[in-house]
C-alpha cells in the first residue's frame, strides 16, 4: 500500500507517525517550548549544520539574546561572534537583520503569515513552513532533505529530488496529509523519522512505523532513492596563510566585503605561488620586511563549492611598524575569542596552539 492506495491510507501514515514520533522523539532544546522565536532561531541554526553542534550553540545564543528586541539592538559584531564556528554566516547577519525589522514593522511580534515571514531577510520556504507549523501549529509543509527522503521513498519516486518540480510534487503530498490540529507534530515528526530511520544510507526500514506504506521497501528501492543529481564538485585552492606575530599581538585582517566570509575577521593569505618565496609575498602584500620563523603544517577547510588547503607559516617582523594596509590591526591574542573570526582561521589559530 502506498499512499492514496486507500482513502484511510492518509490518515493512518499521519497516526502511525505521531504515535512512534511522541514515543521516540530526541529531547531536543527548541522542542521543550517552541514559540516563535526560539523556533526561528533553532531553524536558522539547524541549516546545513548537525543537531550536536547546534545544541550548546542554542542554549548560549538565548541566553545572550533572549527575545527578539535584545537581538535587534546588539551590535552586528556580537551576533557573529555568539555564531562563530558554527559557519555560513550569513545566517547570523540575516537573523540580526530579521530582528530589526520584527522590531520596527511587528513591534517584536514575530508575524504568523506565510507572507511576511517569506519577506524577512534568511525565511525561505522550508524555514517560513517550519516556523508556522511548529511554533504557531499553522498547517504548511516543511520540507528539508530529510522530508524529501522520507516522502520519495514512501512513494518510490524515482525523478530527480532537486528539481523544482520533484520537489513541489513533494511539498504537496505533505501538505495534504497534515493532520488537522497537528501540523506542528507532524512536521517534526517526519523530520524526525529522516534523521534516526530513514538514514540516507542503510535506512532502519525494520523500525519503520510506516513501513507497510513504504513502497521504496515494497520494491526493494530504499538504497536508491532519493535519486539526486551529481553537483559538481568544489574547487581545490591552495592558500598560504600568515601568522604575524609581534610580541602578543598577531597581524588580522578585516575582510571588508561581503563575499565569503566577509566583514568578519581574518588572517592574511596568499594564493601559493612555487616561485616565490612566502615571507616575500606576504612582505608586498603588507608592506613589512618579514622572516619566516616556521612552518606550522597543513590544515582545510571545506565549504559549500571550495575546498581551502592551507599552509599556516608563522613570520616575524623585521621592524616595529604601525602603517599597515587599509583593513589590517595588531590584535592581542588575548582578545581573539572576543572578535568574530571563521572557522577557517580558528583552524590556523589552532595549529599553532594560540587557542
Ligand atoms: N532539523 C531542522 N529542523 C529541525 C528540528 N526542529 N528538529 C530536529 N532537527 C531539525
Amino acid at each position: 500500500m502506498g499512499i492514496g492506495e486507500t482513502m484511510e491510507a492518509p490518515k493512518d501514515i499521519c497516526n502511525l507517525l505521531l504515535a512512534w514520533y511522541a514515543e521516540n522523539k530526541r529531547d531536543l532544546p527548541w522542542r521543550k517550548n517552541p514559540d516563535p522565536y526560539s523556533t526561528w532561531i533553532s531553524e536558522m541554526m539547524l541549516q546545513q549544520t548537525r543537531v550536536e553542534t547546534v545544541i550548546p550553540y542554542y542554549y548560549r545564543f538565548l541566553e545572550r539574546f533572549p527575545t527578539v528586541s535584545v537581538l535587534a539592538n546588539a551590535d552586528e559584531e556580537e551576533v557573529l561572534t555568539a555564531w562563530k564556528g558554527l559557519g555560513y554566516y550569513s545566517r547570523a547577519r540575516n537573523l540580526h537583520l530579521a530582528a530589526k525589522i520584527v522590531q520596527e514593522k511587528y513591534q517584536c511580534v514575530f508575524p504568523n503569515s506565510y507572507q511576511a515571514l517569506r519577506l524577512l531577510p534568511g525565511i525561505g520556504d522550508y524555514s517560513a513552513g517550519a516556523i508556522l507549523s511548529i511554533a504557531f501549529n499553522q498547517p504548511f509543509p516543511a520540507v528539508d532533505g530529510n522530508v524529501l527522503r522520507v516522502i520519495s521513498r514512501v512513494i518510490c519516486l524515482e525523478g530527480d529530488i532537486s528539481e523544482a518540480a520533484v520537489k513541489k510534487k513533494i511539498r504537496q503530498i505533505v501538505s495534504d496529509l497534515i493532520p488537522e490540529g497537528r501540523a506542528g507534530e507532524f512536521t517534526q515528526a517526519l523530520m524526525e523519522l529522516g534523521a534516526i530511520l530513514c538514514l540516507p544510507q542503510n535506512p532502519l526500514c525494520a523500525d519503520c512505523p510506516i513501513r507497510v506504506y513504504c513502497l521504496a521497501d515494497k520494491n526493494g528501492r530504499q538504497d536508491c532513492i532519493p535519486v539526486r543529481r551529481q553537483s559538481r564538485p568544489p574547487a581545490n585552492l591552495d592558500y598560504w596563510v600568515a601568522v604575524v606575530r609581534k610580541d602578543n599581538d598577531i597581524l588580522m585582517q578585516y575582510r571588508e566585503h561581503t563575499g565569503l566570509l566577509g566583514r568578519m575577521w581574518g588572517l592574511p593569505m596568499a594564493v601559493k605561488n612555487p616561485v616565490v618565496k612566502p615571507e616575500k609575498e606576504f612582505a608586498d602584500q603588507l608592506g613589512l620586511n618579514l622572516q619566516k620563523v616556521k612552518s606550522l603544517g597543513n590544515t582545510k577547510h571545506v565549504f559549500t563549492h571550495q575546498v581551502w588547503n592551507m599552509e599556516a607559516i608563522e613570520l616575524m617582523p623585521e621592524e616595529s611598524r604601525n602603517d599597515l594596509p587599509q583593513g589590517f590591526a595588531w590584535i592581542p591574542l588575548g582578545k581573539i575569542d572576543q572578535i568574530p573570526i571563521p572557522k577557517a582561521f580558528q583552524k590556523i589559530f589552532e595549529l599553532g596552539n594560540y587557542m
